[in-house]
């Protein structure tokens, strides 16, 4: 599980995809930490909106999950800028939903490119 979210290429360029475009960066896993550490502690090291964060990155290891499962199932296959544009339309998805901590920064605004 740490290697399939954390650790491989994959998913680290999606992650520092998602968070750099939100300016939430220093939220990127640290190498020490494994990933119930990082679970707990990444979105904690902004100072403020650490709600939006984490909910970003929850959605975010959410939609690496699942993109994984269509390659292993579908035959799908992994582009990381498919998959960067569907975390921020879900995430605008479940914005419209009721996810009002995703109203405030980061991410400023999910749409913007
Ligand atoms: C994100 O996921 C973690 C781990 O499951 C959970 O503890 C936390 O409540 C979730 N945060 C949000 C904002 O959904």
């Amino acid at each position: 599980m740490a290697h399939l979210l954390l650790g491989c290429a994959f998913s680290k360029v999606v992650l520092h995809a998602v968070l750099s475009r939100v300016g939430a960066l220093c939220c990127m896993p640290r190498p020490s930490e494994s990933l119930v550490v990082w679970l707990s502690n990444g979105a904690r090291r902004l100072q403020r909106n650490v709600k939006a964060a984490q909910t970003l990155v929850n959605l975010s290891l959410w939609r690496i999950w699942k993109r994984r499962n269509a390659c292993v199932f579908e035959g799908a296959s992994l582009v990381v800028a498919r998959l960067v544009e569907d975390i921020f339309v879900e995430a605008d998805l479940w914005r419209a939903a009721g996810a009002r901590q995703l109203d405030h920064p980061p991410p400023p605004s999910f749409s913007a490119p």
